[in-house]
């Protein structure tokens, strides 16, 4: 290994990421370890403020665009140079953990901080991005951030997104952008030369293989849906049940007819209902209204196709008495990384000597859209029985900070190309 990259995996501070993460943990903190980080909230802020403030002391520079992307630059020789990029999210599911998203950005940061503190000399400057909104748990769909950012979706179609309270995505977006003190603007669609996400690995591989990296080669494909089934409120003691026009009994059997739809004796397919609103959700009146949401996941590009295509057709054979609107919200194929990049992690991983494997990544990332745009690759660390969206989520000290150095090894070699 050259030595100034040497230098600069040396000064990665295991301490410092782990206490990082600890502090970050405080903001949204909910019982049993958990966070609760929604995107465009109080706590979301505070996220960003505490990231400025630790950002603040280095020389870097700091820019927002109109989505709330964060973007913390290191500087270049080449001012012409495009950046190499890295990052993941500060929002969390609602019932999250203490390391999914955030791991990513605090990695990236303890990567720009150990090559400043190496004083390395880059030819690409290397950024730290803050994507908004990752979960998609507050405002649907997730990946939001990265989608606008390279242009996959405009945002002037999102800013009507409602919250479960009916919070206008375009207000909260609004309050986000104007308590987050960034001095620059950055425009969206910038170019990027190469990005590297890095993240806990939220499934029980490399724990169970006693390896400390994962080569992520590629994300697999992902399509959610609202459904809204729409009946008729009548009294629930009077009104006799052959009569009514139910929403929640339609769209209960719309979702079983959509498991029978995912079944899968592979166990490849991923199907969930995860949401559900009711109107008027009182235990004395049939449901006039409900909205449910489908997620559906598989890697191969045939199977994902055939199963989005027929979520619509199943929904309207289940559903006999109501009406029915379903709203594809996103669509994302299945993704394969550029083989250059995905080649320097492992490169990285084996010049540290860490245990590493290959592996596709079951959860969708902001690399998905980054990949759409220039060479992308991923890093995953184990976590904790593989437990995710979910309090209990917990990764070692030590993995984080190995992930870092593969990172930091990885950008060093990419920002000088
Ligand atoms: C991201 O959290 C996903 O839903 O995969
Ligand atoms: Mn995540
Ligand atoms: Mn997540």
């Amino acid at each position: 290994m050259r030595e100034d990259i040497q230098d600069a995996v040396g000064r990665v501070d295991q301490q410092r990421l782990w206490d990082r993460h600890m502090e970050m943990a405080r903001i949204g903190a909910i019982p049993g370890n958990g966070v609760n980080r929604a995107a465009f909230s109080k706590e979301d802020v505070a996220a960003r403020k505490l990231l400025l403030s630790w950002v603040r002391r280095r020389n870097f520079t700091v820019a927002m665009d109109a989505i709330g992307n964060l973007f913390i630059r290191r500087a270049g020789a080449d001012s012409r140079a495009a950046p190499v990029m890295t990052g993941s999210h500060m929002d969390s599911q609602p019932r999250g953990g203490r390391f999914d998203g955030i791991y990513g950005v605090l990695a990236g940061l303890e990567a720009l901080e150990a090559i400043e503190e190496a004083g390395a000399t880059t030819r690409h400057p290397i950024e730290l991005v803050a994507w908004s909104n990752e979960e998609g748990g507050r405002f649907a769909p997730c990946t939001m951030g990265s989608a606008v950012y390279t242009g996959a979706k405009p945002l002037p179609d999102l800013l009507e997104v409602r919250d479960n309270e009916g919070v206008a995505l375009k207000d909260a977006l609004a309050q986000t952008l104007a308590a987050t003190p960034a001095p620059g603007k950055r425009e969206l669609n910038a170019p990027a030369a190469a990005y590297i996400e890095t993240h806990i690995e939220q499934g029980p591989l490399l724990e169970h293989e006693g390896k400390t990296i994962g080569i992520v080669t590629g994300i697999q494909g992902l399509r959610w849906f609202n459904v809204e089934v729409f009946g008729e409120t009548a009294h629930a003691g009077t009104t006799p049940v052959e009569a009514r026009k139910d929403a929640l009994r339609e769209a209960i059997a719309a979702i079983n007819a959509l498991h029978e739809l995912t079944r899968d004796s592979a166990g490849t397919v991923r199907f969930t209902v995860g949401r559900m609103l009711v109107t008027p959700n009182s235990p004395n009146s049939v449901p006039s209204h409900v909205l449910f949401s489908v997620d559906v996941r598989h890697p191969d590009p045939a199977t994902i196709a055939r199963l989005g295509d027929a979520i619509e057709p199943t929904v309207r054979n289940a559903v006999k008495r109501c009406s029915v609107k379903v709203t594809p919200t996103l669509h994302d194929d299945p993704c394969a990384f550029d083989p250059k990049v995905v080649d320097c992690v492992e490169r990285a991983a084996q010049a540290l000597k860490l245990p590493h494997r290959r592996m596709p990544s079951g959860a969708s990332h902001d690399a998905m859209y980054m990949a759409r745009v220039c060479p992308t690759g991923m890093i995953f660390v184990p976590c904790e029985k593989g437990i995710s969206h979910n309090e209990a989520e917990n990764a070692k000290p030590e993995d984080l900070a190995a992930g870092a150095r593969v990172l930091t090894v990885a950008l060093l070699e990419l920002a000088n190309r």
